[in-house]
C-alpha cells in the first residue's frame, strides 16, 4: 500500500490541473481503494458557483465510475501554510465509499508546511449513515 507522504505527492501535483478561476484555491485529492488502486482529483469550479465540485469528490467519482465501492484512503491538499480540512459535503461523500469501521478510512491533509493524518471517525462523528 502506497505511503501517506507520497499520496500526499500525488494530490499536489494533480492540484496544478484544478480548474478554480474564481476562488483561485487549487486543491488536489488522491482516493485510494481497498484493491490499491488509485484515483486522482481536482476541483472543477463553474461560472454558475453552486456547480463547483470539491477535489475529494471527483477523485471519489473517477473511482466509482470504475467500478470501486470501499474507500481506505484519501490525501487533499491545497496551497496553505498548515493543512486544508474537506468540507462537511466531501465527508458525508466518503462515508458512502467507507468501510464500516469509519476509522480504517485515513484521511491525509496536506499543505506547504505540515501533514496531518485523521480519519472518517474523528472528522464526521455521529454520522447520519443509511436508512
Ligand atoms: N475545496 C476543495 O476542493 N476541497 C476542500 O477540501 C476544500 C475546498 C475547493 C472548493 C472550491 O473550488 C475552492 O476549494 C474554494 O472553496
Amino acid at each position: 500500500m502506497i505511503s501517506a507522504s507520497e499520496l500526499l505527492d500525488m494530490a499536489k501535483a494533480v492540484a496544478e490541473n484544478a480548474h478554480c478561476p474564481y476562488s483561485k484555491f487549487p486543491v488536489g485529492a488522491a482516493a485510494v481503494w481497498d484493491d490499491g488502486t488509485i484515483d486522482l482529483g481536482v476541483n472543477v469550479e463553474n461560472a454558475a458557483s453552486p456547480l463547483g465540485v470539491c477535489a475529494e469528490r471527483t477523485a471519489v467519482a473517477n473511482g466509482v465510475s470504475r467500478g470501486e465501492r470501499v474507500l481506505v484512503m484519501i490525501a487533499v491538499w491545497a496551497d496553505v501554510e498548515q493543512v486544508v480540512t474537506p468540507c462537511g459535503g466531501c465527508r458525508q461523500v466518503m462515508l458512502e465509499f467507507a468501510p464500516d469501521d469509519l476509522a480504517e478510512l485515513q484521511v491525509i491533509l496536506g499543505g506547504r508546511d505540515q501533514m496531518r493524518l485523521t480519519n472518517l471517525a474523528l472528522l464526521l462523528p455521529d454520522a447520519f449513515r443509511s436508512y
